[in-house]
């Protein structure tokens, strides 16, 4: 029987509360039962991201490969569909899947885009992955235009009842991007999730993406992902607005993507963490002066994405 990591067991506990525990204790089960019918072997140490296990496994048809198990949660059900559409352009391969939140991927290497120290580098390679994955989105996928509606309430809601210092300007900009850019978008599969701890190094392509939401809409959707993920190595920045505006510049010019459009899509990302930190917190500080901290960058950097560069 497979061990679960215990950071692992403790963050889906402490996320998930009591149906986190009840899935846990079904998890072993589950994956013996899907190595036994996709005929794996458990080949070296489980790993674990934020929702997924991770079993590295061997196969006869394919070698190497992992088995992924993620928490049941609607925002992981179209991974597959996503990976399936690929069909391994720009991302991992998909051998098998299984409706309890379960996949069969090929088996890429371990080290991460976030190891690489030139920001640069990492910019141009997200981006180039970015490029990649833009390609006609299969049916059935969440389409984002969809969510637009929802997206302009909960900023105007948030606005009017949350205690902020934004200015008016700025989360207007970010309406206006909703109703803009937001409510017709193209057909096209994004990513949804990128950043630099979902591009893994690998053999047949120099990266692979891993852990797509797998949404159909503006690939420009995806600056602002990539953005937010670079929050911590900005707050480093000598000159902040010259950096959010590099950050953005390299990484819509590896994407191919419109600067205005990404820009305004970051902007938009960044208006919305600035009042979810205040609603919810973050990972990473959930409430007292860090917290406080977080919200203030996220406010600032609202606010430089607000203008162009
Ligand atoms: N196909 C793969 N090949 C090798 N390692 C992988 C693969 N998929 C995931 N991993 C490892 O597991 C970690 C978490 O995977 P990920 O799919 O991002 O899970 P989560 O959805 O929990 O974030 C990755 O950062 C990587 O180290
Ligand atoms: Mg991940």
């Amino acid at each position: 029987m497979i061990g679960l990591p215990e950071a692992f067991a403790r963050s889906t506990v402490e996320r998930e509360g009591e149906r986190g525990a009840a899935w846990l204790a079904e998890l072993p089960g589950i994956v013996e039962e899907l190595l036994e019918r996709w005929g794996c072997v458990p080949d070296g140490e489980v790993m674990h991201g934020g929702v997924g296990l991770i079993i590295p496994v061997r196969r006869r048809a394919e070698g190497t490969a992992v088995l992924k198990v993620s928490f049941p949660h609607p925002g992981n059900v179209h991974e597959p569909d996503a990976f399936s559409a690929w069909g391994g352009r720009g991302a991992v391969l998909l051998y098998e899947r299984d409706e309890r939140f379960a996949m069969l991927l090929e088996r890429i290497r371990t080290s991460t885009l976030a190891e690489v120290d030139d920001g640069d580098e990492v910019l141009t390679i997200a981006g180039r992955i970015s490029r990649r994955l833009a390609i006609p989105a299969p049916p059935g996928l969440p389409r984002l235009r969809e969510q637009a509606d929802a997206w302009e309430a909960q900023l105007r809601k948030d606005a009017g009842e949350l205690t902020h210092t934004l200015s008016r300007y700025v989360v207007d900009a970010a309406v206006a991007t909703v109703r803009e850019l937001g409510r017709v978008q193209p057909d096209t599969l994004i990513h949804g999730d990128l950043h630099a701890r979902n591009i893994l190094r690998a053999h047949r392509e120099p990266w692979l993406a891993v852990d797509p939401k797998g949404y159909a809409g503006d690939p420009a959707y995806d600056s602002g992902t990539l953005l937010k993920s670079r929050a911590l190595t900005l707050l480093n920045a000598d000159d902040l607005r010259k950096a959010v505006h590099r950050t953005l510049y390299v990484f819509a010019e590896a994407a191919e993507l419109d600067r205005e459009r990404a820009r305004r899509w970051a902007q938009f990302h960044a208006v919305q963490a600035a009042f979810w930190g205040r609603r919810h917190g973050f990972r990473m500080a959930r409430s007292g002066s860090r917290l406080d901290w977080l919200t203030e960058f996220a406010d600032r950097l609202a606010e430089l994405l607000t203008e162009g560069s």
